[in-house]
């Protein structure tokens, strides 16, 4: 039975532990997305704490595919100096590092665009968290982004990533492709899931030419949108096995975006108790179940005895984590060395709030206690 700290692969990356640490973004770029120092002495902290697998913070692959403030960016290649910088500081810890690539769609925040552009969608939508007028791809703009998404993942190549990650979950660009409610194209791209698959598999197609055979290719895939019309499992399931087809090396498994019902996102609060962790990994066990592909299992893992439980029950081959490692980046080696208390983050989504200042994500508890000691 695979145990939190077995020694395991994914495709090429050799990894110490079945613990990942989920894309998060930090809030350590600069206004053009450039690498920081800041970045760096966040990401260093964070390779030092024995974690097995480190994703990076979504990155986006084209100037109007930025979201969030001081969100990394991959869309020049005047960055992968920067990113080189980034993938050297975490192996320099001995830490095996993927970039998340993304290009955020009509979720995309224009106030942030340091060039004018449109907001691209694949279709209208009628999306209560839409705010801004929304472009419907065309056939060429779909092109380039296709395109944007090769070279983005040839930049993490390039500067010696140990693989990819493409972000297909959480209601962005490749999410609104697949899914009905916010694809509906009449063209060859939407309708059937045949069509609204076709974006994703140009892309598959793209990345795998532009970085190789070796390199690990993953993609974050919602199991569930928990919208109406959106996906739901058995269509996820679908779109599992073309992944695996395409030569996808792992799914990680997520659900929900900003346009779910209240907690009904990838980022819950409330996980009081151990049956309130790990709420996407019944999901996965069916992913597990159906699809020959090492799968990852996120959202609200805190305990390492739920997580041997979801291992143990073959509901996952690996186990992924954000909010934990934001409170204590040395979660890992705590649990290595003994203490195996449940993580101390208690979900509040307090992180967000330093992110937002430019002053890198942090955790809001630790904070509050800082001030009242002083
Ligand atoms: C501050 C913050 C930033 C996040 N940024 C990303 C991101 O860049 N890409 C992504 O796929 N998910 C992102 N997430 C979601 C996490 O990867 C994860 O799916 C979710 O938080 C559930 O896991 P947890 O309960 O261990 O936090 C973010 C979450 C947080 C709290
Ligand atoms: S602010 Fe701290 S306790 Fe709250 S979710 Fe973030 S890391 Fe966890």
């Amino acid at each position: 039975m695979p145990q939190l700290f077995d020694n395991s692969c994914i495709k090429s990356i050799e990894l110490s532990n079945r613990a990942v640490r989920s894309a998060t973004w930090t809030g350590t770029g600069d206004a053009k997305g450039f690498v920081t120092d800041f970045t760096l002495d966040f990401y260093g902290r964070l390779a030092q704490g024995g974690i097995g697998l480190i994703i990076t913070g979504y990155q986006y692959i084209l100037p109007n595919g930025i979201q969030l403030p001081f969100m990394i960016g991959n869309y020049d290649d005047s960055q992968v100096v920067g990113l080189k910088k980034l993938a050297d500081t975490i192996h320099a810890a001995s830490g095996k590092v993927v970039g998340q690539i993304v290009h955020t769609g009509f979720r995309a925040n224009p106030k942030l665009f340091t060039v004018d552009g449109d907001i691209w969608a694949p279709s209208e939508v009628s999306d209560p968290t839409v705010k801004h007028p929304i472009k419907v791809v065309t056939k060429n703009e779909i092109l380039e982004l296709i395109l944007a998404y090769a070279n983005a993942a040839k930049r993490l190549k390039q500067a010696g990533f140990d693989g990819v990650q493409l972000h297909a979950a959480h209601g962005y660009g490749i999410n609104q492709f697949l899914a009905p409610c916010w694809n509906t194209r009449g063209d060859n791209y939407g309708g059937s899931l045949t069509n609204r698959y076709r974006f994703l598999g140009e892309t598959i197609e793209a990345v795998r030419a532009a970085i190789g055979d070796d390199m690990t290719l993953m993609i974050k895939l919602n199991g569930a949108d928990f919208v109406e019309h959106g996906l739901e499992i058995e269509e996820s399931l679908q779109i599992g096995k073309r992944l695996a087809d395409d030569g996808i090396d792992a799914i990680e498994i997520s659900g929900g975006s900003a346009s779910s019902g209240k907690n009904l996102g990838p980022v819950r609060t409330k996980i009081a108790h151990e049956e309130d962790e790990a709420y996407f990994a019944d999901m996965a066990g069916h992913f597990k179940d159906r699809i020959k592909v090492p799968i990852i299992a996120v959202g609200g893992f805190r305990s390492p005895h739920k997580i041997d439980k979801i291992l143990n029950e073959g509901k996952a081959d690996y186990i992924s984590m954000s909010r934990p490692f934001i409170r204590e980046p040395g979660l890992l080696n705590r649990w290595l060395s003994g203490d195996l208390s449940q993580a101390s983050c208690i979900s509040c989504n307090g992180c967000f709030e330093t992110g937002l200042k430019g002053k890198g994500i942090s955790c809001k508890i630790d904070r509050e206690n800082m001030e009242s000691k002083h």
